[in-house]
This record gives structure tokens, C-alpha cells and sequence, in this order.
């Protein structure tokens, strides 16, 4: 999502697509296989970034899975007067698959969401949609974003495959699908849970601090010493304990590193090779809720 650096074309300068392009570059050889986009992101510069970086070295394209997401659509958008809305009708989610194959040059997109829920969602138009992109050739899986598990069963209801992820935003600082269902439904339904956000959208990473007019600051400096002692204990940062502390739940999410920082982006995979106890799990997760457990 940052890998642009800038949302406005007019603003996105060579140097933005070389940071961009070593990004990419710096995951990649670090190991990490799975690359999450939005038609939307950079104002769809991101595709385009690693559409290039693809064309320009095919051979990653095999060490690479291909998420990307449709169905935000923004104010102006056909018409001046459009508010910025959902949109998951057969048409447009057809059209924005196109756009993002275009865009990263690919033949098919590996995993394909919906973004975020729209309200006027059809299941039934929303599954013409998928058969007619997989028929075609052009998405192997499909999954959804920020969806309810109330709206994960509805959805599901009118499939005829399972849907492969849910792309939320859970981590230490927002715990709510730990409690409202959605990763009970992930380990039943054989989901794979991606994690937006994972440190939060950076505080909860080394040298991140909650911001000062934050209600919640002083819990959250709690909970981040609670982080750099455990931190300590593994002898490694913080950013890999937010990861892990992730990564142990049992519907094995998938954190999505949001860094666009070389160093950050090499530390952040060392994640996979910590293996948090219970005993840190928990004292991280009562960290979190700022609580003891009943
Ligand atoms: N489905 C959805 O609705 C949705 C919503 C939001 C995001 N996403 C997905 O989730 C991905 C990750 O989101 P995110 O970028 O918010 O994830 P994140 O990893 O929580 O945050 C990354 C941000 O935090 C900064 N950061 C990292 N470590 C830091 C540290 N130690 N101290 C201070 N700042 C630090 C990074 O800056 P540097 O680049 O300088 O390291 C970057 O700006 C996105 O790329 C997108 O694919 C999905």
C-alpha cells in the first residue's frame, strides 16, 4: 500500500519508484513470497511498480503470490458528484480484476478480494463475477477484506469453492476479531487470516510510540514495555514480537509487513523463526487489554 510513496500522480517522482522498486526487491530477498495490493493503492501506482519490476525480471513472477482487491471506488468517480462508496456489482468487479491484471502485467491474479463490505451486495452477482474470472482464467483464489463472519456466511453461502483468506486488521492494539468470531470462523472454515496493519500502522514497531493526544497513550506505553521486555527476553525487536505474537494464534494468520523500509522489511521476516510461549502470549495479550483476564 505505500510502496508509492505519494497518492497524487503529479507528486510520484523517479525516486519514489526506485525506493519503491528496492522495496519489492529487498522483500523478495528476504523470502517473503506474498504481496498484497488494492486497485486503489498509490492511486493504483503500486500495481504498476511491480508490474514493471515483473516485466522487467519474469522470473520472480513464480517466487511471487498475487493478492490485490477491488470494490472501493472514489468520490468523482464516473461522475463529479459520485460519493466515495462499495461497489461489488458484476461489472465493476470484473472491470477492476482487468485493471489490475494490466497493471501488473500478469495473466491471473492469485488471490483475488473484496475490499471492504458493500452493503447492496448480491452474493449471488458477486459469485457470477468470481465464476466468470475463474472460467476465464484471470483469479485462482478468492477471499474477502474487513469482512463479519455474519457476512463471510452469506457470502460463502452462494459459492461453489471455499473462500481462500479474510484480510483484517488485528494486532495488539486492536483485538476485536479475537472476540467477535472472525478467527473462530477462519480455523473452522479452513480461512487464512491476513493481518492489515500489524503494528498498528507503525507504533507498535521499535522507537514507535502511541500518538500523544491518543485517550488510550498511557495503556499503550504500557503494553509496549510489556513488548520490548519479551523483546529482550528473545533477543530481538520489538516489530518481530508484534509479528509473533501474531503469528502463534492458531488460525495462523498472516501478517502483512507494511514497511517499505529495506532494514525493516529484513528484521520483520525473523518473525517466522520466533516462537512465542503461552505464558508470553498471554502476558502480552493482557498487556493489551489493559485488564486481567476473568
Ligand atoms: N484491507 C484493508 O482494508 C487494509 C487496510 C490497510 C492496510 N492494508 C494492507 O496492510 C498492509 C500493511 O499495512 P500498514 O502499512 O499499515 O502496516 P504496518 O506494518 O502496521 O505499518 C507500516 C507503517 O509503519 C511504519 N513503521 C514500521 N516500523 C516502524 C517503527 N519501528 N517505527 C515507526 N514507524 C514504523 C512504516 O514506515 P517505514 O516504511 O518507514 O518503515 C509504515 O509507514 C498494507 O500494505 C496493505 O496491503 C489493508
Amino acid at each position: 500500500m505505500r510502496i508509492s510513496g505519494v497518492w497524487n500522480r503529479a507528486d510520484f517522482l523517479p525516486e519514489h519508484e526506485e525506493r519503491g522498486r528496492a522495496a519489492l526487491l529487498a522483500a523478495y530477498d528476504a523470502g517473503y513470497t506474498l504481496f498484497d495490493h488494492a486497485d486503489i493503492y498509490g492511486n493504483r501506482m503500486c500495481e504498476e511498480i511491480h508490474g514493471r519490476l515483473l516485466k522487467e525480471s519474469p522470473d520472480l513472477r513464480r517466487r511471487t503470490i498475487i493478492a490485490t482487491k477491488c470494490g472501493i471506488r472514489w468520490s468523482g468517480d464516473p461522475t463529479p458528484d459520485a460519493p466515495h462508496r462499495y461497489d461489488f456489482s458484476r461489472d465493476y468487479i470484473v472491470r477492476s480484476c482487468e485493471g489490475s491484471l494490466t497493471r501488473l502485467g500478469v495473466d491471473a491474479i492469485d488471490v483475488y478480494q473484496l475490499h471492504r463490505p458493500d452493503e447492496l451486495m448480491d452474493p449471488d452477482e458477486v459469485c457470477e463475477a468470481f465464476l466468470e474470472l475463474q472460467a476465464a482464467g484471470k483469479v485462482r483464489f478468492f477471499g474477502v477484506s474487513n469482512f463479519r463472519p455474519d457476512q463471510v456466511e452469506m457470502l460463502q453461502s452462494s459459492l461453489p469453492f471455499p473462500l481462500a483468506v479474510n484480510q483484517v486488521e488485528v494486532h495488539l492494539g486492536r483485538l476485536a476479531c479475537l472476540e467477535d468470531g472472525t478467527l473462530s470462523q477462519c480455523i473452522a472454515e479452513g480461512i487464512s487470516p491476513l493481518a492489515w496493519s500489524p503494528l498498528g500502522g507503525g507504533w507498535l514497531g521499535d522507537g514507535g510510540a502511541p500518538r500523544e493526544n491518543d485517550p488510550a497513550a498511557e495503556q499503550k506505553r504500557a503494553l509496549l514495555a510489556e513488548m520490548d521486555a519479551v523483546a529482550e527476553k528473545h533477543g530481538c525487536s520489538r516489530t518481530i514480537i508484534a509479528l509473533a505474537w501474531l503469528m502463534r494464534h492458531p488460525s495462523e494468520i498472516i501478517p502483512i509487513v507494511g514497511s517499505s523500509n529495506q532494514e525493516r522489511i529484513r528484521d520483520a521476516a525473523k518473525a517466522a523463526e520466533v516462537e512465542l510461549s503461552r505464558e508470553d502470549w498471554y502476558r502480552l495479550l493482557i498487556a493489551a487489554r489493559g485488564r486481567p483476564l476473568p
